[in-house]
Order: C-alpha cells, then structure tokens, then sequence
C-alpha cells in the first residue's frame, strides 16, 4: 500500500495539465494531457475519460498508467505509476460524472479511470533523479 506523501499531493494538484503515458500490450508508448485529474485520497487518483482513444485502448488492454508533475517554484518533480480500474457504473462512475458535468454539462464523461498508486519516484534533476521515494 503506497500513500502519497503531502509534498507529492501538492505538486500533482499544481501540475495543469498533467502529463498521463499508457503503453499498448505490445509496449507502444502513449503520452496524453489530461485536465480533469483529482485526488480522491492518499492512495487513489480520479481520471476522467472524455475523450480517450488509444489511452482507452491501451488501458483495456494494460491496465498500468505512469503519471507525471513538476512544481517550477518547489522545484519538486515525481512520477506516480499505478494500476488502474476502468468503471462505466457504479459509485466511482456516478461521482466522476457529477463532478465532469458540475464543470460542463456537455462532455461526455465517458467513463471513469481509478488510479491505485503503486509506487512514486523523484523525477527532479539532481543527485536524487530517479529514486523511488513510496
Ligand atoms: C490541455 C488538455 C487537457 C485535456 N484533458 C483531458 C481530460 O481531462 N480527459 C480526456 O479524456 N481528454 C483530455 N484531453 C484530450 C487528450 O489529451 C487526448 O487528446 C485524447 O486522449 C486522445 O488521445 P489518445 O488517442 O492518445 O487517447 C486533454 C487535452 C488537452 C490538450
């Protein structure tokens, strides 16, 4: 069980739009914005999927997703790798489309990406590039 640490939580809120990279089951990369990405708690990232193509593709396929932020003030960077779950109902799914439409009612809010952090690195240039810090 990996938390996010505060500093972690406070450089992905910040980050806008956050980078997310998928890859395919054959390990073709895929890097895409998104601007709909909350935190829902210390081990959980809330994605919505509006307009996801081979993102949505790749994730049916590998359900393994890398995201990345970077505080030019904090000078802090991490990349979060984690697992996902894909829900098209439920309460996930109920909650992703009331806050998507609370923003604008006319996306499509298609379905809802879960993130479950597995494990976070420092992505900051410098001595301590690349370790794994959860
Ligand atoms: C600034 C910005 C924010 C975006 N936010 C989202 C988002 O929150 N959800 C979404 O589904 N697509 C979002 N997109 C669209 C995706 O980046 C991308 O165009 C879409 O997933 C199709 O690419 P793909 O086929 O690689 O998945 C955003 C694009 C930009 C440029």
């Amino acid at each position: 069980m990996v938390k996010m640490p505060p500093d972690v939580k406070e450089t992905l809120e910040k980050q806008k739009p956050v980078p997310i990279a998928t890859a395919s089951k054959d390990g073709v990369p895929n890097v895409v914005f998104v601007g709909l990405l909350k935190i829902v708690d210390d081990e959980n990232i809330m994605i919505a999927d509006n307009f996801f193509y081979k993102t949505a593709a790749n994730l049916e396929q590998n359900p393994k997703i890398s995201i990345l932020c970077y505080n030019g003030d904090t000078k802090k960077s991490f990349q979060i790798k984690g697992s996902v779950t894909l829900c098209r109902e439920g309460k996930d799914f109920e909650t992703m489309r009331t806050w998507v439409h609370g923003i604008n009612n006319k996306l499509p809010a298609k379905s809802c990406v879960m993130v479950k952090v597995d494990e976070i690195y420092n992505a900051m240039w410098g001595p301590a590039a690349g370790k794994k810090i959860a």
